[in-house]
């Protein structure tokens, strides 16, 4: 079933909004974008985080005070805004990036983000999330926190990410932040 994005508009206006922005468009890199993302993985990851299976000292705070219902309704309302799309900051990496995110890396063995995130970083609903027009900061942050696997466990991108050097890393995530 699907949230009630009304109720989810309150409170993310009431509580979200500083970091994540009203209409889910962030503007501190930390802070991911939560605009056009998949609803079921919005409320996945508030439930890791509420668990601690995420751990992140801010969102476990935040998503402690949310009711199965509230993130329910939360994440259809951020999944039903218009994400903006970004400028990737560093076009000098893009075409390393691009060939990552299009081809993987046979030689290390890095698969093709495009196989699971889509051609154009939009994922895929239930499955996938969508990477594009997120802030490349945000994006290393993430890999760097599946390949520790302390923050963040999740088998699939930790087999993904061990194989990626820091400046994989750097390169994918400015080409997905402009995707
Ligand atoms: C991450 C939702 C409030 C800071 C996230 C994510 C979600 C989320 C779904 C994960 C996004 C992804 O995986 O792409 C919410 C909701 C909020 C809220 C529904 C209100 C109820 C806040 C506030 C702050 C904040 C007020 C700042 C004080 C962050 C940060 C991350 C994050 C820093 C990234 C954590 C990491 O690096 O793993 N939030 N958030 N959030 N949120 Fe929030
Ligand atoms: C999540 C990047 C390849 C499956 C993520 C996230 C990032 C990312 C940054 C977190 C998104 C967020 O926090 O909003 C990449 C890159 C790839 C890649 C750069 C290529 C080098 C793949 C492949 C698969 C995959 C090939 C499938 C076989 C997933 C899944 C999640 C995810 C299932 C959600 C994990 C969770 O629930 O915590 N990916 N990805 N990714 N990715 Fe990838």
């Amino acid at each position: 079933s699907r949230g009630d994005a009304a109720k989810g508009k309150v409170i993310a206006e009431q509580v979200c909004a500083a970091c994540h922005g009203a209409d889910g468009n962030s503007v501190a890199s930390a802070n991911p974008s939560l605009a056009g993302q998949h609803a079921q993985y919005l409320e996945s990851q508030l439930k890791a985080f509420k668990s601690g299976q995420r751990n992140d000292p801010i969102m476990m705070g935040m998503s402690a005070a949310l009711s199965d219902a509230d993130m329910k309704n939360v994440a259809e309302y951020f999944s039903t805004q218009k994400l903006k799309a970004r400028q990737a900051s560093d076009k000098t990496l893009l075409p390393a990036g691009q060939k990552l995110y299009k081809a993987g890396n046979p030689v290390t063995r890095i698969p093709a983000c495009m196989a699971c995130h889509g051609p154009a970083g939009k994922g895929f609903p239930a499955q996938y999330p969508a990477l594009g027009s997120q802030h490349a900061a945000y994006i290393v942050k993430q890999l760097n926190d599946f390949k520790a696997g302390t923050m963040r466990k999740n088998s699939v991108m930790a087999d993904v990410a061990m194989r990626m050097s820091d400046a994989d890393m750097k390169a994918v995530a400015e080409y997905i932040s402009g995707l």
